[in-house]
């Protein structure tokens, strides 16, 4: 038996202004789309903004249901909308933001497991990496270079 250490890596900027201009406007999107979220029973709104390699942006947010799972993270709709639209299309960069009614969103928020899983998905298909910026409403962003290293031991197509 031998231990395995799996090791990741994050950045973290103060605030916005510590960002850089694209990461800001991306940003801006996710800002945007997050205040339309449909979260009525959750009350946590969550908005995604993706840019992609031909320079199209594609925002989305979190959307409810009465039926709760059958509600959809921001960060998956957004996605499956770019792959549908776009199929071609490499995503270059996603940025994320959360806030809650409930209590304040200060420090950096990440995407959830499902939304880790399908965003590996096109990072696998597209073979080159997505760098993720997420935080909550404000406050501190953190940047992953690649959503790898939101996801080690991801399951990927290389098993089936
Ligand atoms: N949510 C997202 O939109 N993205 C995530 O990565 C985490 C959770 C949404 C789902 C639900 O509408 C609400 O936030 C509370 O979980």
């Amino acid at each position: 038996m031998k231990e395995v250490k799996i090791e990741s890596t994050l950045y973290v900027y103060e605030a916005m202004e510590e960002l850089p201009k694209e990461a800001v406007s991306l940003m801006h999107k996710a800002f945007e789309a997050r205040d339309k979220a449909y979260a009525p029973y959750s009350n946590f709104n969550v908005g995604a903004a993706i840019l992609l390699d031909n320079g199209e942006v594609i925002t989305g947010n979190n959307q409810e249901n009465a039926s709760y799972p059958s509600g959809l993270c921001a960060e998956r709709t957004a996605i499956y909308y770019a792959g549908s639209q776009y199929p071609e299309a490499k995503v270059v960069r996603m940025a994320i933001s959360a806030s809650s009614k409930n209590k304040p969103t200060l420090s950096p928020i990440p995407p959830c497991g499902a939304c880790r899983q399908a965003i590996a998905e096109y990072e696998v298909k597209q073979a080159s990496p997505i760098e993720i910026y997420f935080m909550g409403k404000s406050g501190k962003i953190a940047k992953s270079e690649s959503l790898a290293n939101l996801l080690p031991l991801v399951f990927d197509k290389s098993v089936l």
